[in-house]
């Protein structure tokens, strides 16, 4: 048997789409104020698609964003994962709308359905892929037009949301280069506490489930906010601990950006000081599976991630479903 290869990330690249929607623009929608709205989440504005984009033309912009820093051509790409909640269709699956977009026509793929741990749980299988030597340039995306699904008339839930994608290479590194440690959970009996009701064999799309509707996001919002303090924390110690670290070793950390609050809450528990978490929630609200790449991304840009440094990731979503990640960048 070979020896495991080690694999980490050769590049990244996000994409948000131009139009912006504002705490303003919110408060003539439905019952809010923007001072609500930034006070109890810590957002201001989302990107929302327009009526021409879906979930695979986010995904497709971030990933030529990814593959040109990687100088890779897309036909180089062998394997294409895409995690989303939000499909182009039921069938098939997001990820050949977006090789064929993308003319990565020499790649294996296929979509990762884990909410807003998708992207976490899509790198883990992209990595397991590579470290037992069967590919070589893997594109890992993260894509979601939430816009599609969210009720505007739900001040509870469309205040969060927001549309976007970020896209990883994965390629093979040095040994103790790249991703160390991986932690991945889920909870089935929270199916009820974040789900879109109808659309799927238990509930086909009807006149009435459009009536009371059931196409949109529900979401019970106190118990998700308490559900993800607890198992960002529990996430973060066990992904180190499984890497043989502690939160002193960590250089920066990048969670699922859903409320401003959660993260605040789980960086005193954790004593991660401020400074070195990657946050771009105000900008973007909750992007789900996009939320982690996109602002990995943004900590990029900003020159943040040094050679060397130790970056966690962390996000929770529905299922419920949680996850981690710790790499040597
Ligand atoms: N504007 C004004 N008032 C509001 C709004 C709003 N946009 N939304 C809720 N309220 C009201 C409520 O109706 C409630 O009023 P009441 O006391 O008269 O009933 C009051 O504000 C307090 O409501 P809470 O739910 O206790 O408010 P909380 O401080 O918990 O904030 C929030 C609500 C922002 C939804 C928070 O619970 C949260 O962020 N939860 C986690 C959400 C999340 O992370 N979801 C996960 C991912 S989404 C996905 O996977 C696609």
């Amino acid at each position: 048997m070979k020896t495991l290869q080690s694999v980490g990330i050769a590049a990244i690249g996000a994409y948000a789409p131009p139009a912006v929607l504002t705490n303003f623009d919110l408060e003539k929608i439905v019952d809010t104020s923007d001072e609500w709205i930034r006070t109890r989440s810590g957002i201001s504005t989302r990107h929302i698609a327009d009526p021409d984009t879906a979930t695979s033309d986010l995904g497709v912009q971030a990933a030529r964003v990814a593959l040109e820093r990687a100088a890779l051509t897309p036909d180089e790409v062998d394997l294409l994962i895409v995690a989303t909640v939000t499909p182009d269709y039921l069938i098939p699956a997001t990820s050949c709308v977006v090789q064929h977009k993308l003319g990565a026509m020499n790649a294996a793929v296929f979509d990762v359905v884990a909410a807003c741990t998708g992207f976490i749980y899509a790198l883990n299988v992209g990595y397991a892929m590579l470290a037992s030597r069967g590919y070589r340039n893997t594109l890992v995306i993260g894509a979601d037009a939430l816009s599609r699904v969210t009720d505007y008339t739900d001040r509870g839930t469309c205040v969060l949301l927001g549309d976007g994608a970020g896209a990883v290479v994965l390629k093979p590194v040095p040994e103790g280069r790249g991703f160390l440690s991986f932690y991945l959970r889920a909870d089935g009996s929270g199916v009820e506490l974040l789900n879109i009701p109808s659309g799927g064999s238990r509930r086909p799309t009807t006149e009435e489930t459009v009536r009371a509707r059931e196409h949109f996001i529900r979401m019970n919002g106190s118990e998700i906010f308490k559900f993800a303090v607890r198992v960002t924390e529990e996430a973060v110690v066990t992904v180190l601990e499984r890497a043989g670290l502690t939160t002193d070793d960590v250089n920066l950390i990048v969670p699922h950006q859903a409320n401003i609050r959660i993260i605040d809450a789980a960086a005193k528990r954790l004593n991660i000081p401020p400074e070195r978490w990657g946050i771009n929630i105000a900008e973007y609200g909750n992007t789900s599976a996009a939320s982690i790449p996109m602002a990995l991304n943004e900590v990029y840009e900003q020159g943040r991630l040094k050679e060397g440094d130790v970056v966690v990731i962390v996000g929770f979503g529905g299922g419920l479903t949680w996850g981690a990640s710790v790499l040597r960048w």
